[in-house]
């Protein structure tokens, strides 16, 4: 069995249709976001872990100039696919997040986070911090809907949010951080809506 930190891990849950986290459509808190007073304005935007690009085609219909990344060959076909299919200006490409830094440095305005950083392994959380400040320009913004549930045994890593306060806090402004309201039925009452400003010096 290849660990999550292993593309192999995901391609296989893919490829065998084992991806239960793939909710077929953008998430709706982000739609709602969008159609908000406080919706972010149009900018670049990284998906990370974007698995078949839902989110990714959502921003880019919003006019957002979005790239879907991740490790997952899968994924990454099928986004394409969909990109093609609703003729969504939305590229995706293949990468492993964390080698981000080397190619994108100071170039994104806004990161979007949704059960990615859940599905890393916690070791790695720190890591996936300094990644997506290395990427967001001064004053970027990180965007993040994180799965906060308790249950042992996952979907991969749950985590609260003082956990997630405690990653972030030193790195980013925390603006917000609030329980959702229109979550999927799965997911209710187990996910909060962050926005995150970076510090850079
Ligand atoms: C739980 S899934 C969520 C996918 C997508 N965000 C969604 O909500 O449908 C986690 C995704 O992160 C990807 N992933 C995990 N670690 C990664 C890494 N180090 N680099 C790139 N992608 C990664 C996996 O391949 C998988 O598609």
């Amino acid at each position: 069995m290849h660990s999550v930190a292993n593309p192999e891990y995901w391609e296989q849950r893919y490829q065998e249709k084992s991806d239960r986290w793939d909710i077929k459509q953008a998430a709706p808190p982000f739609v709602t976001l969008l159609q908000s007073t406080t919706a972010p304005s149009p900018g670049r935007i990284a998906v990370l872990g974007c698995g078949r690009g839902y989110d990714a085609l959502l921003f880019a219909a919003h006019q957002f100039e979005v790239i879907g990344f991740d490790f997952a060959e899968s994924a990454i076909t099928d986004a394409i696919a969909l990109a093609e299919a609703s003729q969504s200006s939305a590229k995706f490409l293949q990468r492993d997040i964390f080698d981000l830094p080397a190619e994108y440095e100071n170039y994104f305005d806004y990161v979007l986070e949704h059960t990615c950083f859940c599905a890393i392994e916690p070791a790695q959380r720190q890591d996936y911090v300094q990644l997506a400040k290395s990427i967001l320009k001064p004053q970027g913004q990180l965007i993040g809907l994180f799965f906060t549930h308790n249950r042992p045994g996952g979907p991969p890593f749950g985590m609260t949010p003082e956990e997630i306060c405690h990653y972030f806090e030193t790195d980013f402004q925390i603006h917000s951080l609030i329980p959702v309201t229109n979550s999927i039925r799965d997911r209710q009452g187990e996910e909060h809506l962050g926005r995150f400003t970076v510090v850079k010096n």
